[in-house]
């Protein structure tokens, strides 16, 4: 039998951790460090003689002429990967996902070898925040700086094989988390670019193209616009000052804005919001209007985790409505912005929440229905 293609035997060892993800993930997260490893051995390869002679082996005693990889990996997972494997055999759709999942595998070959390293040394240097986008060009000159920051991603773009634009979103460990924490930021990237698949077709939303389960890199459509609020500490004024806006929104664009929060909210999904008054994961283009990037499952926060500030979360855990009701505070922030200081602030700070309340009361009843059941305040 012919060894399976690369892309083919990783995305069975996707599937596998996949699967695993909330049954077992204790032995998900063991598993990340050598998933490569594991899921470009090909068990067909492994001939009976020897499968019997590992399994008979007590445990750590390996034998020294077996493949590379079973001496890496703890048996009792290894066999559990092969099982799972086997139980599959003659499925149909199963073969049909680990197709698809193989074809999106082909086009990480630019990511793993280039992006991941990067990562890699980035999380060695210890690097400082605050000058990282200055020495970014001396210490990797091939890869262009990013075009956003998180608080646990760096995004880039580059061009798909099609010549395209995209979005690529790697994860970053940052000082404020753990180093060593790099898989499981990895892990939490992938079960976001899990939860994307929810909100395909949404107008207005980023979409998922596909994600690397291994390194925790996704690809997104690229969305047009910048952040009213980058991230702090990564971007300089000269950069801040290209970002700066000078138009305000249209009365359509607003509302298609609040659609695609609507739509994602109807899927489970919330965009992240933060916990100040902070915008970085809605993008605005005076042309094309907004665009939804970062969003995840919306997780209710108990009354502890309430009252818990540095709770990391958080931003996951407002619901759609209170999402809605802070567009009114973006789009008072964006007219800051676009507004000579002669245009007397607090009547164009009055008039958006007279428009923003106009545009609820026509568009949204429900949602401002429920605005008034929780006594927010139009003021
Ligand atoms: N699909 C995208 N297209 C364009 N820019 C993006 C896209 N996704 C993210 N960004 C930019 O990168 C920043 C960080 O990405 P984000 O997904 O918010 O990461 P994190 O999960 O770490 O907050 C965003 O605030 C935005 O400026
Ligand atoms: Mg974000």
């Amino acid at each position: 039998m012919r060894r399976k293609p690369d892309e083919m035997l990783l995305a069975q060892g996707q599937q596998f951790v996949l699967d695993n993800l909330t049954t077992n993930q204790e032995m998900v997260r063991e598993l990340l460090p050598i998933l490569r490893e594991l899921c470009l051995f090909d068990p067909d390869k492994v001939d009976e003689a020897q499968r019997k002679r590992e399994s008979e082996q007590a445990p750590g005693e390996l034998d020294p002429k077996g493949p590379l990889m079973l001496q890496s990996i703890r048996d009792d997972y290894f066999g559990t990967y092969v099982e799972w494997l086997r139980s599959h055999q003659g499925d149909e759709g199963f073969k049909e996902v680990l197709a698809e999942m193989a074809e999106n595998n082909k086009k990480f070959d630019f990511f793993r070898l280039q992006l991941l390293p990067l990562i890699e040394a980035t999380k060695l240097m210890g690097y400082n925040e605050k000058n990282l986008m200055e020495y970014w060009s001396k210490l990797f000159p091939a890869v262009p700086a990013p075009i956003g920051v998180g608080a646990t991603s760096l995004v880039f773009t580059a061009t798909d094989k099609q010549g395209g634009q995209v979005a690529v979103k790697v994860p970053r460990v940052s000082l404020d988390v753990a180093p060593n924490a790099l898989p499981s930021i990895a892990l939490l990237n992938y079960f976001q670019a899990e939860m994307m698949k929810r909100a395909r077709g949404i107008p207005g939303v980023a979409q998922l193209i596909c994600a690397d389960l291994q390194t925790g890199v996704q690809i997104q459509t690229l969305a047009k616009g910048y952040s009213l609020t980058p991230y702090p500490g990564f971007f300089d004024e000269a950069d801040k000052a290209r970002h700066r806006f000078t138009a305000f929104p249209t009365e359509e664009q607003i509302i298609s804005f609040m659609r695609a929060i609507c739509a994602l909210g109807e899927r489970g999904l919330v965009p992240g919001i933060g916990k100040k008054i902070n915008y970085p994961n809605f993008l605005f283009d005076e042309k094309t209007g907004f665009t939804i990037v970062d969003y995840a499952e919306y997780t209710p926060l108990s009354d502890e985790q309430k009252k818990d500030k540095e709770f990391f979360f958080q931003s996951t855990g407002r619901d759609t409505t209170e999402v809605l009701f802070y567009v009114r505070d973006y789009l008072k922030k964006l007219s800051s912005q676009v507004i000579d200081k002669k245009s007397r602030p607090q009547r164009v700070r009055l008039r958006i929440t007279k428009q923003y309340e106009k545009i609820l009361q026509e568009h949204f009843p429900e949602q401002y229905a429920e605005m008034f059941a929780r006594q927010y305040e139009f003021k």
